[in-house]
């Protein structure tokens, strides 16, 4: 039986936060589903295949998920990164783990679980500019346009979110709960 609701405890804070379930697995695979289809046929027609890279760590059931959904040869790599926050909105992102990739004149889309201040997508897409890539897109699973700083939209996302914290596929909670199957939202 799935849980309704999911308690974390904090033991920093001595707190407990509940989280409610917000996005059901089969909703969310049939979302991949059709994002699936969508990449294949928009990319059906390249010479070569396009490079998918995936965001560490939040992007691993996503991806996996998603490059199943295909009918198209992909490449794929990965890069990591962190993002520091202070108490205004302007954040620091910084490169942990940078892909090996050769991507001059390729393809390439970056794959995102989540996208909340848009830095870290700002941050990738110019950075992967500056290695002269034929194109850049992007996919998100979610997506809070309402507070997200993007400079371009994303390509393709698969639910758009209130500005609100989740956790469960891949998402985290101080490094823990990514292997929920459900996304739970956090109860306000
Ligand atoms: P950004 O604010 O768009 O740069 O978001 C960067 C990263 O913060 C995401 O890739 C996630 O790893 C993490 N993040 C943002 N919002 C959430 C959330 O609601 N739950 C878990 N992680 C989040
Ligand atoms: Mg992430």
């Amino acid at each position: 039986m799935k849980e309704k609701q999911f308690t974390v405890l904090d033991s920093e804070a001595k707190e407990e936060i509940k989280f409610n379930i917000f996005i059901k697995e089969k909703d969310i695979q049939k979302k991949i589903k059709s994002i699936g289809k969508k990449i294949s046929k928009d990319f059906k027609n390249n010479e070569k295949p396009p490079i998918l890279i995936g965001v560490l760590n939040g992007c691993l059931f996503f991806m996996s998920d998603l490059i199943k959904a295909t009918s198209i040869e992909m490449e794929m790599d990965f890069i990591k990164v962190s993002s520091y926050r202070g108490t205004s909105s302007t954040g620091n992102v910084r490169l942990i783990k940078d892909i090996s990739a050769q991507i001059v004149d390729r393809d390439i889309v970056i794959v995102e679980d989540i996208i909340d201040s848009g830095l870290t997508i700002n941050f990738l897409r110019k950075h992967f500019n500056s290695n002269s890539p034929s194109s850049i897109s992007i996919i998100t699973l979610l997506y809070k346009k309402e507070i997200s700083e993007m400079e371009i939209e994303p390509d393709y996302y698969g639910f758009i979110i209130p500005n609100k914290f989740v956790i469960g596929y891949g998402l985290d909670y101080k490094q823990k709960y990514r292997r929920l199957r459900d996304i739970y939202v956090i109860d306000e």
